[in-house]
């Protein structure tokens, strides 16, 4: 199964701060997505980690010095520069952005740098005095108007002792913010809606009617938009996953909480995508105290909920609309159904109840239903394969039209 990275070159450049431990999680988490992860560190930074650590992590040698390598005299960093896939200097410290700005190479990374032609990421961290001086933001000005992608540092309690910005972001919104790089950008000025999770609809206090829904579909269809330059907004049930880099969250529990979220932004949506699994109905009564067990049998009375995504077909004016269906059997058919009396332009549909499909796997096998009559099965995928490819037949459906035969 392909990951985010797979083959991808992806240098790492450390500098002197005390956060240059977090690149070591860094290089974790990049190389579990399949990237091929290279060390350009500078003398300050070997002070905080020696160059062994990020050899063994990466399964590289690591560029410490301009005449580092083989020969004792390789031009490695200008090889490794056109190689890159992408660049990210985790931890940038005040003194490698300064020199980066005013493109002064007098070591392995800076030198490294001026060579580079794919897309940087500089994550700055250092004191909040240094990072707020006038030289400093000068310097990060200018490296943004060069192209460089500057991400800014958390505030929080620094290792100096001081309270302000200058953390290292974590590393897994860093690795976030360098997959996105390896996507076009071709969703930018969309305004996106994702609903994903389930629903939980309340019989008493301490109990309520849900479904196996954990969020990932959803939450993978948020993040592939995000990456791919929308403006995302996810409206969730409850889950247990993290929420999405860069993603606005709106968090709800029952039905009716998503209806209202769903309403209050889907004027503005162009495209609105309903991954979630709302429950149909809600106990026509909430008893205000646990019920007790003394009946043999208990019966509950529900009510129907309303459906959402059938109120937005109605209201659709210049918008493109897609539903997930999820069916235990005729999926063609009740696919086709629901598309047609929701009013929708696409619909997903899975069979749920398999291992490798559906809820709570991290693979889905889908079908694409179109309102032109088209469909595209897809094979087994993971649920980030699967939400890349909705997204381009969305742009494409959007542009007009399909490839022939899809
Ligand atoms: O979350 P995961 O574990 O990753 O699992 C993913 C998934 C199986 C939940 C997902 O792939 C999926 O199929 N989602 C749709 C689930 C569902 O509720 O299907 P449905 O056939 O009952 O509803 C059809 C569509 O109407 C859905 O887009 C649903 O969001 C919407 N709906 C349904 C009921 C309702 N009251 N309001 C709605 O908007």
């Amino acid at each position: 199964m392909k990951s985010f990275l797979n083959e991808k070159q992806i240098v790492i450049g450390v500098s002197g701060g005390i956060a240059a431990y977090k690149s070591s999680e860094l290089i974790r988490i990049l190389k579990k997505q399949g990237a091929d992860i290279k060390i350009i560190m500078t003398e300050n930074a070997g002070k905080f980690v020696g160059a062994l650590t990020f050899k063994a992590l990466s399964g590289q040698d690591v560029c410490a010095g301009l005449f580092d390598g083989k020969d004792g005299g390789s031009i490695r960093h200008i090889e490794w520069a056109e190689e890159a896939d992408a660049v990210v200097i985790a931890p940038a410290t005040a003194n490698i952005i300064g020199k980066l700005a005013n493109g002064i190479a007098d070591d392995a990374l800076s030198t490294f740098m001026l060579a580079v032609t794919s897309p940087v990421i500089i994550c700055p961290s250092m004191n909040t005095h240094m990072y707020e001086s006038r030289p400093v933001q000068r310097n990060l000005n200018t490296l943004e108007a060069d192209g460089y992608i500057i991400i800014e540092p958390e505030e929080g309690e620094l290792a100096c002792g001081t309270t302000g910005a200058g953390r290292l972001p974590e590393p897994h919104y860093i690795a976030d913010r360098l997959i996105s790089t390896m996507f076009p950008s071709d969703l930018k000025g969309k305004k996106v809606l994702v609903s994903a999770g389930p629903t939980r609809e309340p019989i008493d206090p301490v109990r309520y009617i849900s479904n196996h829904s954990s969020g990932k579909m959803g939450y993978a269809v948020a993040r592939a938009g995000e990456y791919r330059g929308a403006d995302v907004t996810l409206i969730s049930g409850p889950t247990s996953l993290p929420p999405v880099a860069g993603v606005k969250m709106v968090s709800i529990e029952s039905a009716c909480e998503m209806a209202d979220a769903v309403f209050d932004q889907a004027e503005n949506a162009d495209i609105i995508i309903k991954v979630a699994a709302v429950a149909d109905y809600h106990p026509k009564s909430i008893s205000e105290h646990k019920i007790k067990k003394e009946e043999d049998v208990l019966s509950l009375t529900l009510d129907k909920n309303l459906d959402i995504l059938k109120e937005l077909g109605s209201r659709k004016k210049d918008q493109f609309l897609v539903g997930f269906a999820a069916e235990t059997r005729d999926l063609d058919q009740n696919a086709l159904k629901k598309m047609k009396e929701k009013n929708l332009d696409m619909i997903a549909g899975n069979l749920v109840g398999g291992s490798s499909s559906g809820f709570g796997s991290d693979t889905n096998q889908v079908t694409l239903y179109f309102s032109d009559g088209a469909k595209e099965n897809l094979p087994v995928l993971t649920k980030d394969e699967v939400a890349h490819i909705l997204f381009d037949r969305i742009l494409v459906s959007m542009d007009g039209g399909r490839p022939a035969g899809k």
